[in-house]
């Protein structure tokens, strides 16, 4: 008998033990064995919920009970989140999570502990929800050498940037839905500023490279700059704009970035819209590989949790291969990262050749500016050519 414990029923919490009731028997199937909610963590009451019998406020019924053998950790944030999967794991019982700023900041920590204590820390729903991208990048893609990873990673600013470029919607509004369909994190400001997409893109680039790289040190914009003119200049142009995390390893050079990129539909993410998320890894002899799905909301994000718990089920007392290895990754400099930028400006052409050089102007149909795409620059070049116009955007172009 596989007994679980959940910490925190809130959004992912209760979507978990609904998943684990909802698909039982299948579960039980494919783990070899039979699987029940022991106990649910939450300082909340839930009077009339069918598993209100099984909540308790206090941790150490948890993580003293011989019988939990596994604990999902759904609580968000890092205190007490941190504390309570470290116990779990010290007492032998493997935790499966969804908590990326626990996985972000104490990742390599937490591994080694599990170890140490013949368990496993596993955090397939911390990147992606629902998508499967963690087991994949640890057992899939391991003859490869990943050359670089773009991704969607965040669904509240996917799901934001898709109204606003087919609705022109006002981002508040949008924001306020994506909250109310359990999006967003509790606040908001760690997905539209990209901060949330910065530890999901450090989780994956520290497996994929072998070394924790520092959500911390990741060059990061949101997509609060982001206007309805932009998004005009974009249509005109055939391309829209999505909020990309995107590292690569050049010759053992590591560049990673959270940033908006101006995207044409020969893109393999164009079409990745609404809360989707969508990963695309480019390994030295696979080529491209992508990963599709919900990237956020409570069922899919969910699903990958049970995932981990299936998984931790059948390795009890076998610690699992992870790609990400003790050891730090200093990121290189973007300042000599070469790409096309979009820009525009309330200077005339001639100002702008006299910055730019060769451009590709596009006709937004706004009065008094242009907007232009660039040849390729570099980002040290970018930055003073745009203070030469006084840039109005500036958007990175893939
Ligand atoms: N707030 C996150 C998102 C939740 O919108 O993608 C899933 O990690």
């Amino acid at each position: 008998m596989i007994n679980v414990a959940v910490l925190g029923y809130g959004t992912v919490g209760s979507g978990i033990v609904e998943v684990i009731m909802t698909n039982k028997e299948l579960i039980e199937a494919r783990m070899g064995d039979s699987i029940q909610v022991k106990h649910i963590l939450d300082l909340r009451k839930f009077p009339g919920d069918p598993y209100e019998a099984l909540v308790t406020d206090d941790y150490n019924v948890i993580v003293n009970d011989p019988e939990v053998n596994i604990v999902c950790e759904a609580m968000g944030g890092t205190k007490p989140a941190y504390d309570f999967t470290r116990r779990a794991l010290e007492a032998g019982k493997s935790v499966c999570t969804s908590n990326k700023a626990v996985v972000a900041e104490f990742g390599p920590e937490l591994m080694k502990i599990a170890k140490e204590n013949n368990c496993n820390y596993l955090f397939e729903a911390s990147v992606g929800g629902g998508i499967p991208i963690i087991r994949p990048l640890n057992q899939s893609l391991t003859p490869e050498k990943v050359e670089s990873i773009t991704g969607i990673l965040n669904g509240t600013t996917n799901f934001i940037l898709t109204k606003m470029e087919r609705e022109g919607s006002d981002f508040a509004d949008v924001l306020k839905e994506a909250q109310a369909k359990g999006y967003a994190e509790a606040d908001p400001t760690a997905d539209i500023e990209g901060h949330d997409a910065a530890r999901k893109i450090a989780i994956l680039s520290s497996i994929a490279y072998g070394k924790t790289v520092d959500f911390k040190t990741v060059h990061t914009e949101g997509i609060t700059k982001i206007s309805s003119e932009d998004f005009a200049y974009a249509k005109k142009a055939g391309a829209t704009i999505k909020l990309f995390g995107k590292s690569s390893d050049v010759d053992g050079k590591v560049y990673a970035l959270v940033a908006p990129f101006m995207i044409f539909s020969e893109h393999p993410l164009y079409a990745v819209n609404d809360v989707f998320n969508g990963i695309l890894v480019h390994g030295n002899t696979l080529n491209d590989v992508m990963f599709y799905g919900s990237g956020a909301g409570k069922l899919p994000t969910a699903s990958a949790v049970v995932s981990d718990i299936i998984e931790a089920a059948k390795n009890l007392g076998n610690p699992l291969y992870c790609g990400w290895q003790e050891g730090e990754i200093t990121l290189s400099d973007l300042a000599d990262a070469k790409r096309k930028f979009f820009v525009r400006t309330k200077k005339d052409a001639k100002a702008v050749e006299e910055a730019f050089g060769k451009v590709c102007f596009i006709d937004g149909g706004i009065a008094g500016e242009c907007g232009f795409i660039t040849e390729v620059m570099s980002e040290k070049e970018i930055k003073a050519a745009a203070e030469k116009v006084e840039a109005v955007s500036v958007i990175r172009v893939e």
